[in-house]
């Protein structure tokens, strides 16, 4: 073979190698669309996942079930019907893994999805101010590329689980017109869990002298036959007011110690149900007979449940949380983390129950877990590193920030244990007022970007886990200047990159 044909030879294989290779790379992470029934979820915090996996059941096996973001546009296309179950996050903001889908479909000619007919459930907080936001922004998005809605965008609302009710029974209306079978009873259970009551035996100050405000360290014993948990799972906690909150208002009613039947139907004390009513900036009425006082308090809406990371693995009759306290410029506490670090003591019981977040469940053990956090954000990243030193598995690098080097260790021993045993291959703790070398996580991750790629290459998967605003976003960025857009948004719809972040 002369040389030029040996040239020429060379390069043919080598374009054949990367074809396949770009082929294969580009696979990865896409769905598999077996039907053409597709249902799709967007989902930060597991909820809308679980309720898309509820829908695709109603197909029974008709239905391929698929992350919004592993949808292609191609894929899009060649779909009959679609249904979506997408949360909004942030401000008005897609979850992680529905944040590419829109671009795609905005790619597409005005009318490339005539032959699409799609229904989105969409699940937000009307207490959030852009509500549903991003259900809203794909309804639009979809019907600007000719898609035909098969119903109005169907909006549960997290702040009044009575009307979530009535819209699940409006889904499962949708579904039945598709032939899909739907069990309400199952997805109930995502709208009125079952509380699980739990005591509080362990509560200890994990910042003494940090420049920050306290942060507890919780354990929980479960009162009653066990619970049922893992590593990346949220326990939604049911706080009570403080006497203090709402002592005034009690006076200013003229009511106290009578009783009357709750919404929940038990017989309780006016200043027992006053507590368990979200009191945030309501107006006093202008009643004054005792029967119409009582009546207005009763109807006041319950306190939201307030959402913590779990800090435990492996055991199922107690977990451990990690709390901050929220304090006001007026230096009040906030509800839950008042309720938890001050105005209880041990052994008080409180009522719970597990939020199952599928989307910050540990990879599988063979994989490297780059765990990357910051304050109270040490929870979700503590319960992996338990997890493994449990269960066992691939070791894991962690980069953890506070600020004040001799205060914030929290869970020092313990992290230098798991160096000592391998658990963790490599330590980063940094400190943003550190006198000598301030810095964030996302600094060290710069510092660091070679070790970091070598990680990957040896297809390690990075779990976040604190402040959404400032070490989320940083990570996020540096992640973005390293890998490339590309390789971030593949990482997330391939599960490598996964995020609880607040
Ligand atoms: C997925 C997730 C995981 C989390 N994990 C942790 C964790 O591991 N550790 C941790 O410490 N925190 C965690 N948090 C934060 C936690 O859920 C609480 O938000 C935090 O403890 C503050 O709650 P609070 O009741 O003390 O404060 P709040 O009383 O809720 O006060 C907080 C702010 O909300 C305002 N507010 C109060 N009530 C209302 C209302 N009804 N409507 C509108 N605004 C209101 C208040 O004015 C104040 O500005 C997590 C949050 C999420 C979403
Ligand atoms: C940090 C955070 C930000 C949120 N932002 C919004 C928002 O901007 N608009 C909204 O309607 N709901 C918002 N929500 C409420 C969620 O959409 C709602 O809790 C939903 O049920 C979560 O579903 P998921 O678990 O599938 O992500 C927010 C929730 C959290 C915890």
């Amino acid at each position: 073979m002369i040389e030029i044909e040996k040239w020429a030879l060379a390069a043919m294989l080598a374009l054949f190698y990367s074809v396949i290779c770009w082929f294969l790379f580009r696979r990865r992470g896409a769905a598999t669309i077996t039907s053409d029934i597709v249902v799709a979820y967007a989902s930060q915090s597991g909820r809308a996942h679980l309720l898309a996996t509820k829908t695709a059941e109603a197909f029974t096996g008709a239905a391929s079930l698929c992350a919004l973001n592993q949808l292609s546009a191609e894929d899009v296309c060649g779909i009959r019907t679609l249904y979506v179950v997408a949360s909004t996050y942030g401000e008005g903001e897609p979850p992680d893994n529905g944040a590419a889908f829109s671009s795609v479909v905005q790619q597409l000619q005005p009318n490339a999805l005539s032959a699409l007919e799609f229904a989105i459930l969409g699940l937000g907080d009307s207490h959030y101010p852009e509500f549903c936001a991003f259900a809203k922004s794909l309804y639009g998005t979809l019907h600007a590329r000719g898609a035909t809605p098969l119903c109005t965008l169907l909006e549960m609302d997290a702040a009044n689980p009575r009307l979530e009710q009535q819209v699940l029974t409006q889904w499962q209306r949708q579904l039945q017109a598709g032939d899909g079978v739907f069990s309400f009873k199952a997805a109930d259970q995502l709208v009125h869990p079952t509380r699980q009551r739990a005591a509080i035996c362990e509560r200890r100050l994990l910042n003494p002298g940090s420049p920050g405000a306290p942060m507890y360290f919780l354990s929980l014993s479960v009162n009653q036959g066990a619970v049922s948990y893992q590593a990346g799972d949220i326990i939604e906690i049911f706080p009570k007011n403080n006497a203090s909150s709402y002592e005034s208002i009690l006076a200013q009613l003229e009511i106290g110690g009578e009783s009357l039947t709750d919404t929940q139907g038990g017989k309780r004390t006016a200043t027992e149900i006053a507590a368990t009513r979200d009191l945030y900036r309501v107006s006093l009425p202008s009643l004054n007979n005792k029967t119409d006082n009582l009546k207005w308090l009763n109807n006041l809406p319950e306190l939201a449940p307030r959402q913590y990371s779990i800090a435990s693995a492996g055991n199922n009759k107690s977990l451990e949380i990690v709390v901050r306290q929220h304090i006001a410029d007026n230096g009040t506490l906030g509800v839950a983390s008042g309720f938890l670090t001050e105005h209880t003591s041990l052994g008080d019981e409180l009522e719970f129950c597990i939020k199952q977040n599928i989307e910050f469940h540990s990879p599988d053990a063979d994989k490297p877990l780059i765990l990357i956090g910051n304050g109270s954000g040490i929870a979700g990243l503590r319960a992996h590193l338990k997890h493994r030193a449990c269960s066992g598995g691939a070791p894991c690098w962690l980069l953890y920030g506070e600020r004040d080097p001799q205060a914030d260790r929290p869970f020092a021993g313990e992290l230098t244990e798991w160096l000592a045993c391998g658990v963790l291959e490599q330590l980063d703790c940094v400190f943003s007022r550190d006198p000598t070398h301030p810095e964030y996580v996302q600094d060290r991750m710069r510092a660091n970007a070679d070790l970091l790629e070598h990680w990957l290459q040896r297809d390690a998967c990075i779990l976040v886990c604190g402040s959404r605003l400032g070490m989320g976003e940083g990570v996020h960025s540096v992640l973005e200047d390293i890998l490339g857009l590309k390789t971030v948004a593949r990482m997330q719809a391939e599960g490598r990159y996964r995020r609880d972040v607040y």
